[in-house]
């Protein structure tokens, strides 16, 4: 248990704990604002991220900065984001759940440090385990999910979204709940 995010993030640059730390360029911890009430959390650095040590920095994350700003939320001011893993898994492949069991050690003291009003899962891999193991994204993104006292909500991975640009109105949807919800409950973010 870490008191302060100074001491959590110096201990976790230096995690070797699993295979990913051996093939790792850079480890990416996370980016934002640190008393954020709203933290979104994807799947695991790609080969931009683990090159420059910044979650979502590649062409999936322009277009997530570009939602965010439609709904006046931005990386360097009021929101956090983090990954379920910290190193780049070889050729993007998914995390391995014991890989995830190991790295899920240190999202879990981010988001004790944070206290998030608000999680946004972005794609498949955080929302099954941060929300239900048989999460859908496609039938159950934009549901808000309380989980003492935090909510919980799934919706498209910006990647998938490239790939699939038919989903675009949909996770835009997403976001419009989401500001919605921010306007109902958090009082520090607009
Ligand atoms: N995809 C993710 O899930 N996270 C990143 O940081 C980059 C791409």
């Amino acid at each position: 248990m870490y008191t302060n995010w100074e001491e959590l993030k110096q201990e976790c640059m230096l995690c070797n704990k699993c295979e990913l730390g051996k093939t790792r360029t850079n480890l990416v911890f996370g980016k934002g604002n640190e008393n954020a009430e709203v933290m979104f959390i994807g799947e695991g650095p790609g080969e931009n991220e683990d090159l420059q040590g910044e979650p979502f920095v590649g062409r999936s994350g322009k277009l997530l900065d570009s939602m965010l700003a439609c709904i006046d939320l931005d990386r360097n001011k009021n929101i956090y984001i983090a990954n379920m893993v910290k190193c780049r898994p070889p050729k993007n492949r998914d995390p391995l759940p014991a890989e995830q069991d190991i790295c899920i050690n240190w999202l879990r003291e981010q988001v004790r440090l944070m206290r998030p009003k608000i999680i946004v899962c972005l794609g498949r891999i955080s929302a099954q385990r941060l929300i239900s193991p048989d999460f859908k994204v496609t039938q159950q993104h934009g549901q808000f999910i309380d989980k003492k006292g935090t909510l919980f909500m799934g919706t498209f991975h910006p990647a998938a979204l490239l790939r699939n640009p038919n989903n675009k109105p949909a996770a835009f949807d997403d976001f419009m709940a989401l500001r919605d919800k921010i306007n109902e409950i958090c009082e520090r973010t607009y």
